[in-house]
């Protein structure tokens, strides 16, 4: 199985991401900082996988600062840069947030190694997690597919984006062992080309037929009618089901509508931010304007122009016919289907 976050005792391995699909070559991490401008470059990317490697960035840290007398606000600092890193993907401040809250459980008197100790055991516990929960989803999300369909997909919600597996992917795999998936019409995605690098990438170590398509050209597949379904992952899920995803992401979900296509969401409750309302509060990152003026190291638009780089969107719950999680499939109305999830989650 692909794994592309690997903790090694002292060293947390990272397949860069940036390198594929012409490299496979794992970055080595030994402090946090690494981790961190891994995740800010991408080399690391996908809400669930960002977690994880934060995670494992908080017990770097923490083994970095070990000796030191300021070992506590060490951590803290380096628990606010790793979360400086990137501000959509509610999995990074989750995964943080879990981490720094095992720390609290120590103090000034406790022995250092067993707070490290302790640190590592629960980055250890996210990745387990990530990962079993995504065979949960991928379980509950095949359960949608009950005859052989095309699917088309958005980004890279797979094994490279997760622990392992995959959300929106791991649906895929799972539906396509059982024969329900014939082929997935995989988005290139501008402009980081997350679709045509790493989905395709991705489908082709596994044999499952995909072919890439630009992004304008979804409506048209839609309307020839090669994709009956549409399946993305998320980096954001306010309590009104207002999903943060990957540029573009809104545009296929419109399509789909008008299309009267089904558009999934498959993700985690790592991704639910159960503090937000609304789709309208998330932060939506603006990266690089040389992302969007340079393909492959060459410009491609005039110098001094004028860049907007959104990486992320955000696709209104009414858009969306299910969000597939590892608690089961929730439909709207999504208020009352996101408060249901939290008692489940809290065992009520
Ligand atoms: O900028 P990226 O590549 O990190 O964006 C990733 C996405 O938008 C994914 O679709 C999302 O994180 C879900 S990954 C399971």
């Amino acid at each position: 199985m692909l794994q592309s976050i690997q903790w090694k005792e002292n060293c947390l391995l990272l397949l860069n991401q940036t390198l594929l699909p012409n490299k496979v070559e794992y970055i080595e991490c030994r402090d946090y900082q690494v981790v961190a401008e891994a995740i800010r470059r991408l080399e690391v990317r996908g809400a669930p996988a960002i977690g994880v490697a934060a995670a494992f960035g908080i017990v770097l840290g923490a083994k970095e600062f070990s000796n030191s007398q300021y070992f506590w606000t060490s951590l803290l600092k380096v628990a606010e840069e790793l979360g400086q890193t990137r501000p959509t993907a509610v999995n990074l401040f989750w995964a943080i947030e879990r981490m720094m809250s095992v720390a609290s459980r120590y103090d000034k008197n406790s022995d250092i190694a067993d707070v490290i100790l302790a640190l590592e055991h629960e980055a250890i516990a996210i990745a387990a997690e990530d990962l079993d929960m995504n065979s949960k989803i991928a379980h509950f999300g095949a359960e949608l597919f009950n005859i052989p369909v095309s699917v088309l997909t958005h980004c890279n919600a797979g094994a490279l984006a997760t622990a392992g597996l995959g959300t929106a992917l791991g649906v895929v795999r799972q539906a396509f062992s059982e024969g329900n998936i014939t082929r997935v019409f995989a988005d290139e995605t501008r402009p980081l080309l997350q679709g045509a690098r790493l989905t395709a990438w991705e489908l082709m170590q596994d044999n499952i037929p995909v072919t890439i398509i630009t992004d304008n050209m979804t409506g048209w597949v839609m309307k020839k009618n090669m994709v009956q379904a549409v399946i993305v992952g998320a980096d954001r899920i306010t309590l009104n089901g207002d999903v943060a995803n990957k540029i573009g992401t809104y545009g296929v979900a419109v399509l789909a509508k008008e299309h009267n296509i089904p558009f999934y969401v498959a993700a985690p409750v790592s991704t639910f931010d159960f503090t937000m309302e609304s789709g309208l509060n998330i932060p939506i990152e603006e990266r690089d304007a040389t992302e969007v003026t340079h393909f492959a190291g060459i410009r491609t638009a005039p110098e001094g122009i004028e860049v907007f780089n959104p990486a992320f969107d955000v696709t209104p719950s009414s858009l969306i016919t299910a969000i597939i999680t590892e608690y089961g499939v929730l439909k709207g109305p999504y208020n009352e289907a996101i408060a249901e999830l939290q008692q489940k989650i809290k065992g009520v």
